[in-house]
């Protein structure tokens, strides 16, 4: 029989590309979106089924568990990849824009965690794939919140392999680097906050630099076929980084002081 895959934010970027990806190599995927109704493409792919799924919405998750196991008789593997980017000074941040980013990356990750372990549990297998970023080891200037949320699901995740051991439940932490998805523009929460003026040298030096890793980095396909490597590799290996230099970065990351490294990244981010 074929396996089956849950995937979160697959209405764009790397959840879109990951349905197809794992279609292709003949996986059953239910694809989960908030906005099923809009999606065209991807409910045209053999074997794809769309289900509604808000990450902050626990009704909705627990109802595209229970309706994707009934379409395809089980699942095996849940990818939770919704996710999106708050950025800008910390200072212009409003609570709901930081209670938001939170929800979304970190609560939202452990909400589809929460509904699926028992069943995983009791079946005494399953593989939870979740997607941090680079930025959940290393930081980047005007990202402090977002960090903040991946840094959450790294600790999160590998804290979470021990208790999991037993029930021969897997972890998987993906990692991208930048990876040309929404992310930069529509998914992108900017802040701005009236009268607040001394960051604008700052995000005005900072900010193309960072949007331009994002035009010149990689397409998502990169990251979709790790994913999958992920889920068929059988390995006990925690973390996946992938795309635009990420393996490098977190492995200067690790072995250089942390001024040199700090160093590097304001070379690249504040260059005029
Ligand atoms: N692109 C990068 O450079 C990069 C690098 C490292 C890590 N990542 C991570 O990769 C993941 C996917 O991002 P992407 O690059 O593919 O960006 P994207 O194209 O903007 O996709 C983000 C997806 O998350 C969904 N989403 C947001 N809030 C949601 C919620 N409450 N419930 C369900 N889905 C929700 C979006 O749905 P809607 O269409 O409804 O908005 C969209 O499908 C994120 O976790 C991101 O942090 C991206």
């Amino acid at each position: 029989m074929n396996k089956t895959v849950l995937i979160t934010g697959a209405s764009s970027g790397i959840g879109k590309s990951a349905v197809q990806y794992f279609q292709g190599k003949g996986w059953n995927v239910a694809a989960t979106m908030r906005k099923p109704e809009n999606e065209k493409e991807l409910n045209q792919l053999q074997n794809v089924k769309l289900f509604r799924l808000d990450v902050m919405d626990d009704a909705s998750i627990e109802k595209a568990i229970t309706d994707a196991r009934a379409a395809f008789g089980g699942i095996d593997v849940i990818i939770n990849n919704a996710g999106y980017g708050a950025v800008g000074a910390f200072e212009a941040a409003s609570k709901e824009q930081i209670q938001r980013q939170f929800d979304t990356n970190v609560f939202g990750v452990m909400n589809v965690t929460r509904a699926i372990l028992p069943y995983f549990r009791e079946k005494k297998s399953g593989t939870i794939i979740n997607v941090t970023s680079m930025g959940g080891r290393l930081t980047f200037p005007l990202y402090s919140l977002y960090h903040g949320t991946k840094w959450a699901v790294e600790g999160f995740s590998e804290a979470l392999q021990y208790e999991l051991n037993q029930f021969n439940i897997a972890i998987k932490i993906i990692e991208p680097g930048a990876i040309k998805t929404d992310f930069y523009d529509r998914s992108q929460d900017l802040f701005s906050k009236e009268g607040l003026t001394q960051y604008d040298d700052y995000q005005n030096l900072t900010m193309p630099n960072i949007q331009k890793a994002g035009a010149d980095a990689p397409g998502p396909e990169v990251v979709a076929k790790k994913m999958y490597e992920a889920a068929t590799d059988g390995s006990k290996r925690l973390r996946y980084a992938v795309g635009s230099n990420a393996p490098l970065l977190l492995f200067l990351r690790r072995i250089l002081p942390h001024s040199w490294f700090t160093g590097i990244v304001k070379s690249v981010v504040e260059k005029k």
